[in-house]
Formats: structure tokens, sequence, C-alpha cells
């Protein structure tokens, strides 16, 4: 559809030298370019010298956590560029799904906002770029020396044809196993390494009297669910292979990894489609539920209503995917056509600099994308995040656009919404096949 093997093999080789590069030891970079977000020399891309006026930011950044970490990268912006006025457009829900239904409505009609909120992969290079709808950014890469403090490999996830179109904030985990310690020790139960021992300590939970061990919220919470436990079962090789073409989606693998995730989700509280991320965070921390999966934002929530790491929540990869960092980015780009590029220019600057991100990240719950950040800013979980991520294996999450484009994600989630409903593996799998054929 978008040539979208040679794009997904260029994207998957890539995925598969992150972990390496990240590994890298980060002072061999170059991080002492000048990052200090409006002071870029030369006027001609509209720096962020003496800029005025607003710009129209938008995301999906509006509460629990999420609207924290904004703030405290506006706050830097702030700072760097008082002259301009910062219009936050975000719009609630999570994983962007309502906020995401009203950008493309507002880049159809031609009324784009001056910079929003992307997913570095194939959501942004399978959707926008493909569309048309956003400006190159390599000019900014090279004022502000970026390309010597990103992660080599994560640039070909925001690349087409030679020109860079994002500008990554942060990097998030997608598989990660959130549990109460009390609920699990109460219980005599430790937290699970495989999926056997996953469903086994939730069928004890529930024998105890916790009917919904694994709380989860609205269906792309079930989406995230899905594939955390299909890379579970699968493993990563198998799950890459999945999103290149080579392994088929009529395979037993599949078939397997979907019956795992059937099983999983008898464990789910029943209500979930009523609840957010968020809520389902909070039926864990007061111990009504032992368990959420949900990517590392989480931490940010939990952090902000007060909870203590190691003592409220702990944490483990999914289980069966220790050493495998399913990863996401948050990115920002600039609409082609920006009402206010200019300004927009100079909050990209703020977004991809080093003191943007070390505002950000330890708010949002996000390690940054920036290889040199200050580690004394980050807390216990962070910590482990970046060690994770420079020394597993990395691979790409679909719910968060890394491996999928839209309309390829779309159908397979209206896919998942039918089989929420009627639970037929067999049905939910050849639906899976006819979305990846309709995409391919
Ligand atoms: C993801 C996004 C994260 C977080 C999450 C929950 O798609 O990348 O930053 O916002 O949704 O809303």
């Amino acid at each position: 559809m978008y040539g979208k093997w040679t794009k997904l093999l260029s994207l998957l080789a890539a995925l598969a030298m992150v972990a390496a590069a990240c590994g890298s030891d980060s002072s061999d970079d170059d991080a002492g370019s000048d990052s200090s977000g409006d002071d870029a020399g030369s006027d001609s891309s509209g720096d962020g010298d003496g800029e005025s006026g607003s710009v129209e930011v938008f995301s999906w950044w509006t509460g629990g956590g999420e609207a924290a970490g904004l703030d405290a990268m506006i706050g830097v912006f702030a700072e760097t560029d008082p002259d301009i006025e910062f219009e936050n457009a975000a719009v609630a829900g999570g994983a962007g799904t309502n906020a995401r239904a009203v950008l493309a409505s507002r880049l159809q009609a031609g009324d784009p906002p001056d910079s929003w909120q992307g997913h570095a992969g194939q959501e942004l290079i399978g959707t926008y770029v493909a569309a048309d709808q956003i400006e190159s950014l390599s000019f900014l890469y090279e004022e502000e020396g970026w390309l010597d403090v990103m992660p080599d490999t994560l640039i070909p996830l925001i690349s087409s044809d030679g020109e860079i179109y994002s500008v990554p904030v942060n990097i998030h985990r997608a598989n990660v196993l959130w549990a109460n310690p009390t609920v699990l020790s109460d219980a005599g139960v430790e937290l699970p390494t495989d999926i056997d021992g996953f469903i086994a300590t939730m069928q004890t939970l529930r024998d105890g009297g916790m009917d919904a061990p694994l709380a989860m919220g609205e269906q792309w919470t079930t989406l995230h669910l899905m594939e955390t436990i299909m890379l579970s079962s699968m493993g990563p090789e198998a799950w890459n292979d999945l999103w290149d073409g080579s392994l088929a989606w009529d395979s037993t693998e599949v078939t397997d990894a979907l019956e795992d995730f059937d099983t999983v989700l008898e464990f789910t509280n029943k209500d979930s489609t009523a609840l957010s991320w968020q809520d389902a965070g909070q039926l864990v921390l007061d111990g009504n539920a032992a368990f959420t999966i949900m990517g590392d934002w989480a931490e940010g929530f939990f952090r902000e209503v007060g909870s203590e790491p190691g003592t409220d929540y702990v944490w483990a990869a999914t289980p069966g995917t220790e050493g495998t960092f399913q990863f996401l980015s948050d990115s920002f780009v600039l609409a082609k056509a920006a009402p206010n590029r200019d300004a927009a220019i100079a909050w990209l600057r703020v977004a991809g600099s080093i003191e943007g991100q070390d505002a950000f990240n330890p708010v949002k719950g996000s390690i940054p994308a920036r290889n040199d950040a200050d580690r004394s800013l980050y807390g216990e979980y962070l910590l482990s995040a970046m060690d994770d991520w420079a020394s597993n294996t990395v691979v790409g999450s679909l719910t968060h656009g890394v491996v999928a484009n839209d309309s390829w994600k779309s159908e397979i989630d209206s896919a998942l919404g039918l089989f929420l409903i009627d639970r037929d593996v067999a049905g939910f799998q050849d639906a899976l096949v006819a979305a990846e054929a309709a995409n391919s």
C-alpha cells in the first residue's frame, strides 16, 4: 500500500540494531552541542530567537501523569520563548483514541495544529508522511546537532527518503507488568515470569476470592495486552516476522499466541470497557486487583497520585518477555503549512533539547530519547528501563504506532472488537489474516 514491505524491512533492520546502538556508551557521543532551545544561530529556518505569537500543540496528554509531563516541558518552553503563547490543544483519552480521530478530521479539513504528537515508526511514516501532511525536520537535526545525541537507530523509524520527520521526546516501554506487592504476599505468590506461571498465579488469586486479578481498561488497553501476550508467546523474532511478511498470520505460532491471550482475558475485570488505563492502575494500587499490564506511563500516574515504588507497586517485564523491550516513542511533528511555523519550530527545539527532555520524562514515566540524560533526575523504575533499553532485544509496539500504520492497526482493532464479543479464536485469526492481506 505505502511500499509497506520496503519500509517495514528497513524498520525491522533498524530495530534489530537498536539495542546495540543504545548500549553504546553515551559518553562517546558528542553531547556538547548547544541544545538550549532557542539559540541556534541562523534565522533562515525560523529559529527560536525572539519568536512571538502563539503555537498550537496537539496531544492526548490531559491527565494522570501525562499532563504533568507536558506541563513540565511547557515550563521549559516558557523560559526559552517567553513571548510565544503555548496553545495546548490536547484531547483527552488514553493512547490518543479520541485525539487521533479529531486530528484526522482537522487534517482532512486543512486545519492542522502547528505541531502534534505522533509515534515513531509506521504511524508517522506510513500515515502522516505517506499523506504528505508534515514537513521534513532534517534542517533542525543539523542545526541542533541532534544526530549526535539521538540513538542512531531511532532515526530510520522517523525517516523517509533520507528526510527526518519528527522530534522524539521519549522512549516508553509497553511490556510491563505492574503489581500490588501486598496482594501478592498476602496470597503467598510471587511475580510470575512466564505465561503459564502468570495464569497459575491468577488462578490462585481467584481461588482466594479475587475474581479479576488482572485490571484492564477500555479497548485499546486490551489491544496493548494482546500484543504483549503475543510477544511473550511467540518471542521477539517471530513477533518481528509478523510485520515484514516473513511469518504468516495463519501460522500455529499466531494460533497459540491468541489462545494464550484468550486465557489471560478470562482473568480481567468485566467492566473494563468503562474504565481508563488510570482507573485500571488505581484498582491495583487499591488492592482490588493484583496486576495490570500497561506501558510505563503508568509509573507517571502512580507517582502523581503519591504511590511509592517498591511499596505500593512493583514491576516486571510482562511474563515471558524478560530481556525484550517492546518500545514506542512519542515524537512531535511540524505540520505542512503550519499556521505558526516559526513558533512551532521554537517548540520543536525545546522538545528535542536536553532541558525539555529531562523536565518531561521523569514526570511522564519515560526515558529520554536523547542519550545524554542526567540519570540523577530519574527514579528507580526509569533507571532500570534505561538499562534495559540499552541491553535488551528491542521490538516495536503495535498499539502505539511502531510496527503498523493506522490503516492496518485499525483493521486489527476492529477484529479485536468482534473477538471480545464472540471469543472465537479461529474467527479472530481469520480476520487478522484478512487485515494483513488488505494492507500489503
Ligand atoms: C501512548 C503514548 C503515551 C501515553 C499512552 C497513554 O500511545 O505514546 O505517551 O500517552 O498512550 O495515553
